[in-house]
């Protein structure tokens, strides 16, 4: 069965490893299989939720497109748009967050970590942002949505809205409930400085990521500081309970090399952890590198970039268009 693939990433500068290994890997072996129909979306609606300097917001969004296709992604085989260029996105957020309910929103976990100690000074946007994100997928009848694991909830969310949404209006299966697509393993990458903390573009330190645009020797840098533990090297599975670096950096070297956790494991039983860390560095030089060079690269040519927005708009606007053309005319409009 033909899959339609929506997911969104926000273009609030430095992406990394997370977003690497979480999504756009992903997102490159979907657009990859001619059977899907792919859309990926630089959520810049979404990134405004917190306060953006409009300059840097703009080299940001075409940071995230140059990022996308260095991935691999093929603006000829996938749409590539950003969200603001597609006004169905704004309305139908709109038409949706008078569905869902403010209970369902109180319990989501993103907005209580990201809007911190001080609630009352978050921006509405940004507590009903998961509403936005479901009126992205919803508008294209995505089937399937492959994110990290910590978008999870918000995509149950998305498929309540979309069940409240047909109960109201008595229009069975008009919004399509989507399934979310999160790797079994390797979903949630962890921040080199503490294993307990998922790796993140607002931690303030730069040494608990690797950026999708660092150089090797940033790469190697990081993870020589990366922390670790004591104790020697895994010999199995249970010598990692508990062990949240060491499990985070021999998942990472997991997940890049297509190989498993536990061969990974096995690879290193009773070696140190700097023999390990030399191997990592390796690795992650020979895959990120090429993604790096090739971000820097596209980044000067800023009206290719441009182009495959403006393509990318036209063709998601289509799509878009007719769908909240039907929400309008379901409510009453
Ligand atoms: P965003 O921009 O925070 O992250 C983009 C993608 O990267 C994944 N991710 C991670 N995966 C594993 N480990 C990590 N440490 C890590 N950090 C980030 C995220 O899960 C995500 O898949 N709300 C979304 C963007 C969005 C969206 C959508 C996604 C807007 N509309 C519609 C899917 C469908 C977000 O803020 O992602």
């Amino acid at each position: 069965m033909s899959k339609k693939i929506f997911s969104g990433v926000q273009p609030t500068g430095n992406l990394h490893l997370g977003n690497y290994l979480g999504a756009i890997k992903n997102f490159v072996e979907l657009n990859n299989n001619d059977a899907n129909q792919c859309i990926f979306c630089v959520v810049d609606l979404h990134a405004i939720t917190v306060k953006q300097d409009p300059k840097e917001l703009k080299k940001n969004i075409r940071e995230t497109v140059a990022t996308f296709v260095a991935s691999g992604i093929d603006p000829n085989k996938s749409i590539i748009f950003n969200q603001s260029g597609v006004a169905a996105h704004s309305e139908g957020a709109w038409i949706l967050s008078c569905v869902a309910r403010m209970g369902w929103l109180n319990r989501m976990t993103q907005f209580k970590e990201k809007a911190g100690k001080d609630k009352e000074k978050a921006s509405i946007g940004l507590y009903s942002y998961p509403v936005l994100m479901a009126a992205d997928i919803l508008l294209y009848d995505a089937t399937h949505v492959p994110v990290g694991d910590d978008q999870k909830q918000h995509l149950e969310l998305c498929r309540d809205i979309a069940q409240k949404f047909n109960n109201d209006f008595d229009v069975e299966d008009f919004l399509k409930a989507p399934e979310p697509l999160i790797q079994k393993e390797f979903s949630r990458i962890m921040s080199l400085k503490d294993g307990s903390n998922k790796m993140s573009k607002s931690e303030l330190s730069d040494l608990s990521r690797i950026n999708l645009t660092d150089d090797k020797d940033q790469i190697i840098n990081k993870i020589k500081k990366a922390k670790t533990d004591p104790l020697p090297m895994p010999k199995d599975i249970k010598e990692l309970e508990g062990r949240l670096e060491a499990q985070n950096l021999l998942g990472i070297f997991a997940s890049l090399s297509n190989s498993t956790l536990e061969s990974s494991i096995e690879k290193f039983a009773g070696k140190n952890f700097s023999d390990f860390k030399q191997e990592l560095s390796k690795l992650l030089v020979n895959k990120i590198m090429p993604i790096s060079e090739e971000i820097k690269k596209l980044l000067k040519d800023q009206s290719y970039l441009d182009s495959i927005l403006l393509d990318g708009v036209e063709k998601a606007n289509k799509i878009a268009s007719k769908k909240i053309k039907k929400i309008k005319e379901i409510v009453g409009f």
